[in-house]
């Protein structure tokens, strides 16, 4: 299937944020586009901005002024919806209403062409639910940009029930010659990234109201020892909380209120208190001039070790060793279940149980859990929690170990799967669920994930990665530790867990 000729009419409703960014990328693609808004003057506004935008490009030398001169001459605000019948392709970014969206597809059927491209980006409305009552529902589909257009690379194409097939793969191939990572996506609640993304948000927000750790220590584990661009906090702080939280409560409802999308009651007190983030100056943070920006929590220690012991297979924890060895620790390795002794202090990955429930189910003395990092070769923050008895001599040794080795080191309470770890097993859990009832293929998800905000890994390569019966275990202890729906695993990881086979294939 080809993408649309770089010579079809192009339309965009809608001359916003979003308007603005997509009109842009079809015009830098070469495409004639018609943009138009029911607020006179709003599109010309919208092109003067986008023209100001290319300016910018050139004067940094990323586009040539004669490029930019053409760019904008594709560009034609329009001052009624009747100048947009000749489109091959409309792409609606109005505001994010069923009723409004749904008036505006009939009277651009009425208007455009039978074969038409009738494309949405709403990022949380049903495409079914917006072609229902169409005489061409075929013909409806959705487009989901991410903000900014015109630098994020991922598209959704989204496929409502009646949509075309052959649409699909037409907005596939033409968001590739636009240069955009695009994927193929269902009609399902939040399609693939606002869906799978939700656990993100969900196990921080959860964490701070549990008492784990503060909001910049949490924020940093997610990026130092995560490889995330950002914490949670920072980044709803950024996104909004008034928006973030409604992305939340609509997929929360359009599940019909499974527990695994619950919204936060922290985030909605922000929302309630007007502390929406970085616009309005306050959300977990304090943006005012001269504010004071928390700096994570770190434990410190006078003890000086020398060397330490492993016992058998200690799994990702293993890329620590080299780390350990490097900095003039002597490793000793010997048969065992995976431990790492230095002193009187034992050391373990998580699996998703509570420090003080596994040293006393395991039989550990003195037992210091460590969340998981990306990569333990290079992180350079660690958080650990540790159970009830043991004592403050162990836990030093502990900590002199891991800085030893040059890992900022950041406690957080005895809370199954401590940081990283939860969220990363949620992440993958909710990819499985997706991919188990056909929202997207596994290489799409991992990508949108990838693409779509940024994650140093997708979801479920990362799953493969520590495995995918470890991932289990973990989700079922968590799922053990709250008894909760919220984090029961998906069949999928049960089935693939159980055949041996792999996410990926
Ligand atoms: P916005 O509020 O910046 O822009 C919406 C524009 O649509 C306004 O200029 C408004 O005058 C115009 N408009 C409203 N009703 C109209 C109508 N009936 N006919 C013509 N024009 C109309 O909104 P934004 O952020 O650009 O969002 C637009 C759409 O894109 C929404 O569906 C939103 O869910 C979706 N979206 C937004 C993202 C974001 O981060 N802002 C990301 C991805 C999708």
């Amino acid at each position: 299937m080809a993408a649309l000729p770089s010579n079809a009419q192009v339309a965009v409703i809608g001359a916003g944020a979003m308007g603005a960014g997509i009109a842009q990328v079809a015009a830098q693609a070469g495409h004639p586009v018609m943009l138009y808004d029911n607020r006179p003057g709003a599109a010309s506004q919208a092109v003067q901005g986008i023209d100001r935008q290319l300016g910018r490009l050139v004067e940094k030398d990323r586009l040539d002024a004669s490029a930019r001169e053409a760019i904008t001459a594709r560009l034609q605000p329009v001052e009624t919806l009747d100048a947009l019948g000749e489109a091959h392709l409309v792409i609606e970014a109005i505001v994010e209403n069923l009723q409004v969206k749904q008036d505006l597809l009939r009277q651009l059927e009425a208007l455009c062409t039978v074969d038409c491209i009738l494309a949405s980006n709403t990022s949380s409305l049903s495409i079914t639910s917006l072609a229902a009552g169409l005489c061409r529902p075929q013909r409806v589909i959705g487009m989901h940009f991410f903000n900014p257009a015109p630098l994020m690379a991922l598209v959704e194409i989204v496929s409502g029930l009646a949509t075309d097939p052959a649409l699909a793969a037409t907005l596939y191939d033409t968001a590739k010659a636009w240069g955009k990572q695009p994927v193929h996506t269902r009609s399902t609640p939040g399609f693939i990234v606002n869906r799978v993304a939700r656990p993100f948000y969900a196990e921080s927000l959860r964490l701070l109201q549990e008492g784990a750790a503060d909001c910049a220590s949490l924020d940093a584990l997610l990026r130092e020892a995560g490889g995330f661009r950002m914490g949670a906090f920072e980044l709803t702080d950024l996104i909004g909380h008034d928006v973030n939280y409604a992305v939340t409560c609509s997929v929360f409802d359009a599940f019909h209120g499974d527990f695994r999308f619950q919204p936060s009651l922290v985030q909605k007190e922000l929302v309630d208190a007007g502390r929406l983030g970085r616009k309005s100056g306050q959300g977990f943070y304090d943006y005012a001039a001269g504010a004071e920006r928390p700096q994570a929590a770190e434990l410190h220690s006078q003890a000086r070790v020398e060397r330490c012991v492993v016992e058998g297979q200690p799994g990702p924890l293993h890329a620590l060793l080299p780390r350990l060895r490097a900095s003039g620790i002597g490793v000793t390795e010997r048969a065992g279940s995976g431990l790492l002794r230095v002193g009187d202090a034992t050391l373990a990955l998580s699996d998703g149980r509570l420090a003080s429930q596994r040293a006393q189910e395991d039989g550990l003395r003195n037992l210091v859990l460590l969340d998981l990092a990306l990569d333990y070769a290079s992180a350079s923050r660690i958080a650990i929690s540790w159970s009830a008895d043991t004592t403050a001599q162990a836990r030093d040794q502990a900590v002199a170990l891991l800085r030893q080795a040059g890992l900022q080191v950041t406690a957080v309470a005895d809370l199954p799967g401590l940081v990283v770890l939860r969220t990363v097993a949620c992440l993958a859990n909710e990819a499985a669920d997706a991919m188990l009832q056909g929202v997207g293929t596994p290489g799409d998800i991992d990508l949108a994930m990838c693409a779509g905000v940024n994650y140093p890994q997708g979801p479920l390569a990362w799953a493969e990665q520590l495995g995918v019966g470890y991932t289990l275990k973990v989700l079922e202890h968590l799922q053990h530790s709250y008894g909760e729906t919220r984090y029961r695993p998906s069949l999928l990881l049960r089935r693939i867990h159980a055949e041996g086979g792999r996410l990926h294939g």
